[in-house]
């Protein structure tokens, strides 16, 4: 399996700079379902206060690092460890052992680099799902053009601040390269300089909805943002709600 990256020197900063206000969308869609998969769970974000709603959530996580982070969230509320199972595994092949009635990946799906790979994840998600099971993720169809390296954010921390940068570049073969560098700073003084890389697909509506079909879902909406309004041809961000419709062969 790939090596993923991206993660692994800047986990502990993730939630101070992770300010997409999908929390709410995914919370809604999941917490109606009363347990769902939530595939590259990051740091917990989404997971954890969907566990304080009485939601279990089966989170697929393959950065140690990220889950790292995760765990020492819920060793700040132990009583949470009930509803949630951590995996290390990826989303293409997690076993979670039984079907959900539910499942999303946020911020992850652009993490899968090609069709095959984009296959095999929807493929084993659907695996996982009921019939009439529910889909929902958010892909980034904007943002895939080259950009270089431009501030991206200041955290303030109990220490001093963080300051985030954010660059990338396409790479052939319908991939980017994001380059995120953190700086840290204390009293004025840069402390820690830390620069991550991560690969990213290029997908496009068409390619989604071919993907879709051919994974046993039936798409149920598109929305342009997380306060879903519609989505229109041009939009940077699409997210879907899809259901699923059938099995798919082994
Ligand atoms: C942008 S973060 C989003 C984290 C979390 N879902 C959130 O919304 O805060 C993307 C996550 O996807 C994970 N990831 C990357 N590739 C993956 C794969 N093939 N399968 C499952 N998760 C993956 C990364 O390790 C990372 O934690």
């Amino acid at each position: 399996m790939r090596k993923q990256g991206g993660y692994e020197n800047s986990a502990r900063l993730y939630d101070l700079f992770d300010d997409k206000e999908n929390l709410e969308l995914f919370c809604n869609r999941a917490a109606s379902s009363g347990e769902v998969i939530d595939v590259g769970a990051g740091t917990g974000r989404i997971a954890i206060p969907l566990a304080r709603r009485g939601v279990r959530v089966y989170c697929v996580e393959p950065s140690p690092a990220m889950r790292r982070v995760f765990d020492q969230k819920l060793d700040r509320e132990p009583q949470l460890r009930k509803r949630i199972t951590l995996v290390p595994s990826y989303a293409s092949s997690f076993e979670a052992g039984r079907r959900y009635p539910a499942a999303y990946l946020s911020g992850s799906f652009d993490h899968l680099l090609d069709d095959s790979e984009r296959m095999a994840a929807l493929s084993n998600v659907n695996r996982h799902l009921t019939t009439g099971g529910m889909l929902v993720f958010d892909v980034f169809l904007g943002s895939m053009g080259d950009k270089p390296l431009s501030p991206a954010g200041v955290a303030q921390t109990p220490e001093g601040e963080v300051r985030r940068f954010v660059g990338g570049r396409v790479l052939p073969g319908g991939r980017k390269e994001t380059t995120l560098v953190f700086e840290r700073y204390v009293k004025g003084e840069l402390v820690e300089r830390i620069e991550e890389h991560s690969l990213v697909g290029i997908t496009s509506r068409p390619m989604i909805h071919d993907l879709l079909s051919r994974t046993g879902f039936e798409l149920a909406h598109e929305w342009g943002d997380y306060d879903q309004e519609p989505y229109i041809d041009g939009d940077d961000m699409m997210i879907v709600e899809a259901s699923k419709a059938h099995d798919i062969g082994e």
